[in-house]
């Protein structure tokens, strides 16, 4: 079965194909607004069924990395409706990832110079990337006060919005790989007393909080979450409450008929892997739309699909240069190694130079 590059039904959302571009951070934009050169990069992408754009950061707060074009102002929301716009002329469909460091943040980025917020006062041993220092050490953070947490929520609410306004299919909340939402469900990160913290129940309130905020502001069907069970990414440390947060959230995110749930595996980073037995039963607890990333490639995600894992294989550093990955993989032909040395920061090199398969091949001016 080719079941990778049948089209499929995200509610009311067709897709061409069952392939997602996942999220990257690509830190190109000095003025933090998308330009002409974000429009080009993921309009040679839309060939994806799905594409989830790199991290968005919802407010000035939420900024951890330089570069990184956000979506809290009016030239913001300009800048990326040229960019849904390219996309969807291209006959692709794109959702924006709603971002919130968290603790992962240096002072340098945060508003009055200011310390990052987080669950609580612990330091993340991890670094975030900024132009001026490269590879930076994350500062120290402030506990949010209990009372400052509705005004976080109603920044992804405000910034779902936007993202609506712009042109968007929709949003994934980040909910993974150790930021803000991330923190919190943490035992180890979250230390609070209040309740955000403690119990399970309570860790998981600001994932949940949020999801329903977004929900009401922009309808369930045009909400996904992101989330990286296992994952020790960011300086995060494992709880071990992994198995018993999932028996609670994953009934809590069915019954909101998101449009999807997206697991990342981050076990090629050095992180645990996703146990196949934990997938199977998050897919059999779970009756929306599954999404995974990490580390796959034609073969394993077809494999996934065909034994009913996953709804829809999300490919990260294969996109990066190979534009047009759903045609070289329907068509096995090679891939391109994407240059570490260009992930973050620079210009077009290794950001919209990568040409398309026949291009690379055979020299040809259009693209297969
Ligand atoms: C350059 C780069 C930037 C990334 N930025 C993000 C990000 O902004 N948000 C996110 O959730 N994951 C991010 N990721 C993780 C990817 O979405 C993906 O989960 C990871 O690369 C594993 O998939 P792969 O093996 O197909 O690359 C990034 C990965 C790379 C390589």
């Amino acid at each position: 079965m080719n079941h990778l590059f049948t089209p499929y039904a995200l509610g009311p959302i067709p897709l061409a194909n069952r392939v997602v571009m996942a999220p990257m951070t690509r830190s190109r934009r000095p003025d933090e607004v998308p330009d002409a050169g974000t429009a080009t990069y993921y309009a040679q992408r839309a060939g994806a069924g799905l594409m989830i754009t790199e991290g968005v950061f919802i407010s000035p707060e939420a900024r951890g990395y330089g570069d990184v074009p956000g979506l809290w102002t009016e030239r913001q929301v300009a800048g990326w409706a040229n960019v849904t716009d390219a996309v969807h002329a291209a006959g692709g469909r794109v959702f924006a990832q709603l971002w919130h460091v968290g603790r992962l943040s240096h002072r340098s980025l945060q508003p009055g110079g200011g310390a990052p917020v987080g669950p609580s006062t612990t330091r993340a041993d991890a670094r975030v990337w900024l132009r001026e220092t490269g590879m930076t050490d994350a500062t120290t953070p402030r506990a949010l006060e209990t009372g400052e947490i509705p005004r976080v929520v109603a920044d992804f609410a405000a910034a779902a919005d936007r993202a609506i306004r712009a042109g968007f299919d929709g949003v994934e909340v980040h909910g993974a790989h150790g930021f803000l939402l991330d923190q919190f469900l943490n035992a180890r990160v979250n230390d609070r007393t209040d309740r955000y913290g403690g119990s399970i129940e309570n860790r998981a309130r600001l994932l949940l909080t949020t999801l329903d905020a977004v929900i009401a502001r922009i309808g369930a069907h045009r909400v996904g979450v992101r989330l990286s069970p296992f994952t020790v990414a960011n300086d995060l440390p494992a709880d071990g409450e992994t198995e018993a947060m999932f028996r609670y959230l994953t009934p809590e995110l069915a019954r909101r008929g998101l449009a999807y749930t997206h697991l990342s595996d981050l076990h090629l980073s050095g992180g645990p892997d996703i146990p196949a037995a934990f997938l199977a039963g998050f897919r059999a607890a779970y009756d929306g739309t599954v999404i995974l990333a990490g580390g796959l490639d034609r073969a394993r995600a077809e494999g996934l699909l065909d034994a009913g894992l996953i709804d829809l294989a999300a490919f990260g550093k294969p996109f990066l240069a190979n534009p047009d990955l759903v045609e070289r993989m329907r068509r096995d032909l090679p891939l391109a190694t994407p240059d570490p040395a260009t992930f973050y920061g620079g210009d077009a090199t290794g950001y919209t130079d990568y040409p398309p398969a026949l291009v690379a091949t055979a020299g040809a001016a259009h693209r297969v």
